[in-house]
């Protein structure tokens, strides 16, 4: 495998790694705040992140390389409030999407066109991904500060139905 391809694939692997554990760390903080709806939809985000992680690990074995598993920065303990955990997720995924992009990049430098054949699954799901976050943080503009609002809020995103993605994408 291509080096600089491989560096690049282990970068994201620790990305990846890092965005589950701060989802995590998100999922904990919301479930000690009474946020039971939220803790839920971070638990599940998580358990994909890790799917994410483990994808690439995988693919970077299978083709001939090592793939390396990092140690991960402990995440906060704290969060503001709700508009803050989402808001920093959101920034959290604008900067994971500019290290897919950098990542599909060096694939076409390097021309390794399976690797970018591969990496466009994660151009895909980081659209999704921003996306989604910014629907629910418009949400939390709309309820500002009324507590009865967030508690519908919280309340939908436990019942929000949220495929894991290694089932949505069985057979991946
Ligand atoms: Fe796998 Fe949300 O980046």
């Amino acid at each position: 495998m291509n080096n600089r391809v491989e560096e690049a694939l282990n970068d994201q692997i620790k990305k990846e790694a890092s965005s589950s554990q701060y989802y995590l760390a998100m999922a904990s903080w919301a479930e000690n705040n009474g946020l039971n709806g939220t803790a839920k939809f971070m638990y599940t985000h998580s358990d994909e992140e890790r799917f994410h992680m483990l994808k690439l690990v995988k693919f970077v074995n299978e083709r001939g390389g090592t793939a390396i598993i990092p140690s991960i920065d402990q995440p906060p303990v704290k969060f503001k409030d709700l508009k803050n955990v989402f808001e920093k997720l959101l920034e959290h995924e604008i900067g994971v999407t500019a290290s897919i992009n950098n990542l599909v990049d060096i694939c076409l430098q390097e021309k390794d066109y399976t690797t970018h054949n591969f990496v466009q699954w994660y151009v895909s799901e980081q659209l999704e991904e921003e996306a989604l976050a910014r629907t629910i943080l418009d949400k939390l503009k709309l309820i500002g500060s009324d507590n009865s609002g967030m508690y519908m809020f919280d309340r939908d995103l436990e019942n929000a139905v949220i495929q894991p993605a290694n089932q949505a994408q069985a057979g991946n």
